[in-house]
């Protein structure tokens, strides 16, 4: 009852197969040897049947006994047998297909996983831009992205050389440009760089002010809002269905990607300055509108108000 089970001996099928060749080899090597002895007893017989009792002594093929040719076709057949057993059953047997057999299929595995892979690569791309377009819509396919609440616009003031400052300040005055430009942001947000911030006398009126720095402890009068990336500057100015990025040049820089719109005043003059607003690709932007002003007594130099929007 409290016997040990007794173990009953298990052969997995590769053991099995393996056994199974192993005993159809020695089978077919017995057989050849089988073969061999009577090949040799065979043909003394033969030579003895024509030599000794005499049989068929007058039969002669091209002058030589005929036991000579059944020999020699007896040992053409006897070769053909070991080639079969040594050559043709060993390499090109049943193991040599089903080695064939698996080199075909790990070549065809092989093929299904670079498919897979390829697949995997692709619907990870997908699922990129997917995550993308309901960021910011498309470039190409506004209408296909998720509708965005708000138009991020950059507003600018550059020369023909993009030149928008010098010394952190500006390098005009154009009062209808000021007014222009006051007329669009009264009311919203107006996001800057912290130079920019501080080119200002005071924070202007009616507006309200996010200041980008990378500096932890910056100190700013009372209703500015600090940020430390553009990121965190645009999600403060989220409920703004029109946000301003107002500069200068290292924001307009990283802005312009994410922008919706650009409201350049382009001054018709080139510039000296050490700040600049980066090229306006006309392959991303199409022009809206386009009003030129005259220079005159209050303005120094003619500019265009032009107005960008995505394509
Ligand atoms: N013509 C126009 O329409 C116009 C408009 C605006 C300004 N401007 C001119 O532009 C010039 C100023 O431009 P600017 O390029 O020198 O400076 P800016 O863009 O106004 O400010 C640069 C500063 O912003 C902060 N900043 C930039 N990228 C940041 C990021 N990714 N994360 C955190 N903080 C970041 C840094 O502040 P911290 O150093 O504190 O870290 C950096 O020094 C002035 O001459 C101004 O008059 C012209």
């Amino acid at each position: 009852m409290f016997g040990k089970k007794k173990n009953t001996p298990s052969i997995d099928s590769e053991q099995l197969e393996l056994i199974e060749n192993a005993q159809r080899r020695v089978k077919q090597k017995k057989r050849l040897y089988i073969h061999f002895v009577i090949f040799l007893i065979g043909s003394v017989f033969l030579i003895l049947a024509n030599t000794v009792l005499g049989i068929g002594e007058d039969v002669k093929l091209f002058g030589k006994e005929w036991f000579l040719y059944a020999i020699f076709i007896w040992l053409f057949l006897f070769l053909y047998h070991l080639f079969n057993v040594f050559v043709t059953n060993k390499f090109m047997g049943k193991d040599w297909e089903k080695q064939q057999l698996d080199k075909l299929v790990a070549k065809q595995q092989n093929r299904i996983n670079k498919l897979k892979e390829g697949f995997l690569k692709e619907e990870k791309l997908m699922a990129q831009s997917k995550a993308y377009n309901e960021v910011k819509p498309s470039e190409k396919n506004p209408d296909t992205s998720k509708k965005k609440t708000s138009e991020l616009t950059l507003i600018v003031a550059a020369g023909e050389n993009d030149a928008i400052g010098k010394d952190n300040k500006l390098i005009w005055h154009l009062s209808d440009d000021l007014k222009r430009f006051k007329q669009l942001t009264n009311g919203h947000h107006i996001i800057m760089g912290r130079k920019t911030f501080e080119s200002f006398p005071k924070p202007l009126p009616n507006r309200i002010h996010i200041v980008i720095t990378r500096q932890e402890n910056y100190k700013i009068p009372e209703g500015v809002i600090v940020v430390n990336s553009l990121e965190d500057a645009i999600d403060a100015a989220k409920n703004d269905a029109q946000p301003f990025v107002i500069g200068g040049g290292e924001i307009y820089k990283q802005a312009m990607p994410l922008a919706d719109k650009i409201e350049l005043t382009r001054v018709h003059h080139s510039f000296e300055a050490d700040t600049f607003f980066p090229k306006v690709d006309m392959s991303i932007w199409q022009e809206t509108n386009n009003t030129f002003h005259e220079k005159d007594e209050n303005h120094d130099y003619s500019f265009s108000f032009l107005t960008y929007s995505r394509r």
